[in-house]
């Protein structure tokens, strides 16, 4: 949430370098951009603007100026509208003090007034400037100073950089939400929410912890302890990231390219490290409790795992959506084990479930496509996706990933490891069924003729329950149409009031123990004027679309969600939407 990128070094072009960086962050928040760029003699040249940085045209024309330290910041609103004074960077009152912020500073309206009774006049309606302003309150201390005090000074989660007048330095600090450090070898040094930013410069990285903070002057980065101030050994990390992995190529779209890599993707899932997977496996038939834990997709993706650990194992595990875990801390003991799911690795919600857990003394594994991040670093135990970078807001081949090595999991915990292998790889086998140019056309067509709809109902039951959960997700955050998913049997008991003619309801429908209720569930829809849509190996005579899918068994869950996931891309194409970045969303939630 919010993308902060910033560049110091050899370059006098640094604040072009940020523009361009900042674009590819931009998936992270894209109400409205900043930059500051800090000129030869110690000033600051400022721009912000309202509205996405990629849909400004000749953009590098506007940051021509020569400079060598330079920060940006994409902004995803939390404290105060959409407007050019709550874009960042924030600046003191004298404007020597310059700041950008991702996260909350939750107590900012008591610092504000205080910093209001001592005379000072605010710009924004933020939180993040009252930072600006606790920096210049301490500067006679010195710059550095000054900013550890301000940091103590607040509470929440946060990422934050600043810059002074005058001085060839940034600061830097984390406490809840992402920065690296990258170091390139002319000497050029990088901070940034996320890699992609910085590289076409460098793959070199260093990560910053909770409650650490960077200072960067020219060539140098040193880290120190934020509570201590005691210097801290960084190790400088090598990650094998592919520059073309983070770009759309020829694709029109991130989310369409995101959903066409499956095939690879989750090949790569499938081929999990075995070693990690029996590891795993012994964590979870040793622990007293186990709890998977994530939010929106992953969400939904733990409570798959929920039935694939009831159908294949048989074995109980709980499931909890990191926004409500807080209860799980009465039951939690050192015997407990959280299994936390994750695309990004940096959901403030699924953070705190960790931490909670952790200070219960419960062990963690983390299934999780961005192997270095937080959420990888405070595991036991790691299982990487390996899906490559997910850009698009919505998830897609992350997800897919995570199903499989659920899948994995249930089977090897039910000693039949061999066989869920086995499964999955049949079923790998079978997604050119999907994900080619005639199914996609199919698709398209059906997009055509639901896309005015007003609400599209979708019912599955067992695995494929949250799996309409999740249908719904992806419907509602790319397509805006209301969209809403089901427990098959439990639309009688309520929401069936809501079909009315014509109204577009998705039945998934594999070849399991509950086609017959399902089908007659979609009866049920059918008799009140619904349209039905199936996602079925097979036609039925009650459909009045048939989207076929291939026979998989428990790995439906995986091969059904594809066909909406096309679903949900396509309805955005015909509706003018831009899929990568939805309304009022982004791609990583770093706030609580
Ligand atoms: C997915 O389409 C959503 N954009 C969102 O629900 C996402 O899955 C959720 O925010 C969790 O993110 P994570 O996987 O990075 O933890």
């Amino acid at each position: 949430m919010c993308g902060i990128f910033a560049y110091l070094g050899p370059n006098e072009k640094a604040a072009e370098i940020v523009l361009k960086g900042l674009k590819k962050l931009e998936y992270r928040g894209y109400d409205s951009w900043g930059i500051a760029a800090q000129m030869e003699g110690g000033d600051f040249v400022i721009e912000k603007h309202v509205g996405k940085i990629s849909e400004v045209i000749n953009l590098e024309e506007k940051m021509t100026h020569s400079s060598h330290l330079a920060m940006g910041h994409s902004r995803w609103a939390t404290h105060g509208g959409v407007t050019q004074y709550n874009a960042h960077p924030h600046t003191s009152e004298d404007q020597d003090v310059v700041v950008v912020h991702n996260g909350i500073f939750e107590n900012y309206l008591e610092l504000k007034e205080a910093l209001i009774a001592k005379g000072h006049q605010f710009r924004s309606e933020t939180d993040s400037e009252v930072f600006a302003h606790l920096i210049e309150e301490e500067l006679e201390e010195g710059f550095e100073t000054a900013f550890t005090r301000a940091c103590k000074k607040v509470t929440g989660r946060f990422a934050i950089l600043a810059l002074h007048k005058g001085e060839n330095k940034l600061i830097a600090a984390r406490r809840g939400s992402p920065l690296i450090v990258g170091k390139a070898d002319d000497g050029a040094l990088f901070v940034a929410s996320d890699v992609p930013a910085f590289l076409e410069y460098t793959k070199k990285i260093q990560y910053l912890d909770d409650n650490q903070m960077v200072t960067l002057t020219e060539g140098r980065a040193h880290f120190y302890d934020l509570e201590t101030g005691s210097p801290i050994e960084k190790r400088l990390i090598s990650i094998d990231w592919k520059e073309e992995e983070a770009e759309k190529g020829a694709y029109a779209h991130f989310m369409l390219k995101e959903i066409m890599e499956q095939k690879e993707t989750l090949a790569r899932a499938i081929n999990a490290d075995p070693e990690l997977i029996q590891k795993a496996t012994a964590m979870i038939n040793k622990a007293y409790g186990t709890t998977l834990v994530g939010c929106g997709t992953a969400g939904k993706v733990a409570m798959v795992g929920e039935y694939l650990f009831a159908n294949v194992a048989k074995k109980h595990v709980n499931v909890k959506f990191g926004s409500e875990f807080k209860s799980a801390r009465h039951f939690l003991t050192d015997r407990s084990l959280i299994i936390a799911i994750s695309q990004s690795g940096e959901t403030a919600d699924t953070l705190e479930a960790l931490e909670i857990a952790k200070s219960k003394g419960a062990k963690i594994i983390s299934i999780v496509n961005v192997e270095t991040s937080t959420m990888a670093r405070m595991s036991d135990l790691v299982i990487p996706l390996k899906a490559g970078p997910e850009k698009a807001v919505a998830s897609t081949k992350a997800t897919t990933s995570q199903l499989a090595i659920l899948t994995l999991l249930a089977y090897a915990v039910a000693g039949r490891a061999n066989e869920g292998k086995q499964l999955l790889i049949e079923s790998e086998g079978k997604l050119n069924d999907l994900l080619n140019p005639r199914y996609e056309a199919h698709i398209e067509a059906v997009a055509d003729q639901i896309k005015d709809a007003q609400d599209i109902m979708i019912i599955g039951r067992d695995m494929n329950f949250p799996i309409a959960l999740e249908s719904a997700i992806k419907l509602q955050e790319v397509s805006y149409i209301h969209a809403e998913g089901f427990a098959g049997g439990e639309l009688k008991h309520g929401p069936i009031a809501l079909i009315s003619e014509g109204t577009p309801c998705i039945v998934i429908a594999p070849n399991d123990e509950y086609k017959a209720e399902i089908l007659s569930n979609a009866m049920e829809l059918k008799a009140r004027g619904a349209l039905l849509i199936g996602i079925s190996p097979d036609n039925a005579e009650i459909f009045d679309i048939w989207i076929k899918v291939p026979s998989v068994g428990n790995a439906s869950p995986i091969l059904d969600l594809i066909p909406i996931q096309i679903l949900a891309y396509k309805l955005a194409v015909a509706r003018q939407t831009n899929p990568d970045m939805p309304r009022n969303l982004a791609k990583s939630v770093t706030v609580k």
